[in-house]
């Protein structure tokens, strides 16, 4: 869905002012008291940022601290998991990670737990947020404190900018992808949360810039996350990929470079 109504709604003093920031960058309307006309509304409530879709009557937000984040962090299968060996941790190697793709940070949470540390850029001013404020929280806790300690950077700002104006010595090793997922005829099959996020965002009208961009920028390899059975990102072929049950990760080593009959 594209342009969806949006607007900001501040019920709570003590965040009036960085609500009244977001509501500049955006040029959101700021409310003082929720209103259902809009379909979608970022929330400053009870210490806390969330993005309500009124017709799902869903809201969603990044709580590092419990629900299924917390979770996989505690019983996710370390190492052995599907996004751990696509990044190349491996014994005595773990690498830094650009995720220029931050969305929820919910795949940059469980790298950072793996001990990769990250730099995350998110485009959308709502997203960049929502995760701001799942930081802040985050770090009241000791558990996911630990983990967010990995988050070096959270950045909001378009990736293909931000990895262009990357001084040499500041390239990262990995630079992790996860583009929108084309949307699924079946909507009702797509989680609640991710059909939140395609009301918010407009689909990229060219996602594979990103890979094509992040292969002149990662030191050592580029993972993009697809569907199991997706066709690769822009057609450009891995050098590898890594499967789990529902999702593939394609791996495109930098280091020796793809030649050109590899794409
Ligand atoms: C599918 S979501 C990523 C979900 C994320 N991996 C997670 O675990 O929560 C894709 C995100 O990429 C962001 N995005 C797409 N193109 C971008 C760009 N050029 N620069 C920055 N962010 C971008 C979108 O705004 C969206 O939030």
């Amino acid at each position: 869905m594209h342009s969806p109504s949006i607007c900001i709604v501040c019920c709570d003093r003590a965040s009036k002012t960085q609500a009244e920031a977001l509501a500049r960058q955006t040029g959101l309307p700021l409310l003082s008291e929720k209103n259902d006309d809009f379909l979608l509304q970022v929330c400053f409530d009870q210490d806390r940022v969330s993005l309500l879709d009124s017709t799902l009557n869903t809201a969603i937000e990044v709580d590092f601290v419990a629900g299924t984040l917390a979770h996989r962090q505690q019983y996710g299968g370390g190492r052995g998991q599907a996004i751990a060996k696509a990044v190349g941790l491996k014994r005595g190697s773990t690498p830094g990670v650009l995720d220029i793709t931050a969305g929820l940070g919910r795949d940059a949470y469980v790298l950072a737990g793996l001990g990769c540390r990250l730099t995350l850029v998110e485009r959308s001013a709502v997203l960049h947020a929502l995760i701001q404020d799942g930081i802040r929280r985050g770090r009241e806790h000791a558990a996911s404190a630990v983990v967010l300690q990995n988050f070096i950077k959270l950045v909001n700002a378009d990736s293909i900018s931000y990895m262009e104006s990357l001084e040499r010595n500041h390239r990262p090793d990995v630079i992790y992808i996860d583009p929108m997922y084309p949307v699924r005829k079946k909507s009702a099959r797509v989680k609640k949360d991710m059909q939140i996020l395609q009301r918010l965002l407009s689909p990229s009208p060219n996602p594979e810039q990103l890979l094509i961009t992040a292969l002149a920028y990662a030191n050592e390899r580029v993972v993009v996350k697809r569907p199991r059975h997706a066709s690769p990102l822009g057609n450009i072929k891995p050098n590898t990929d890594i499967r789990s049950r529902k999702t593939r990760y394609d791996v495109y080593l930098t280091r020796p470079r793809p030649d050109s009959s590899s794409k």
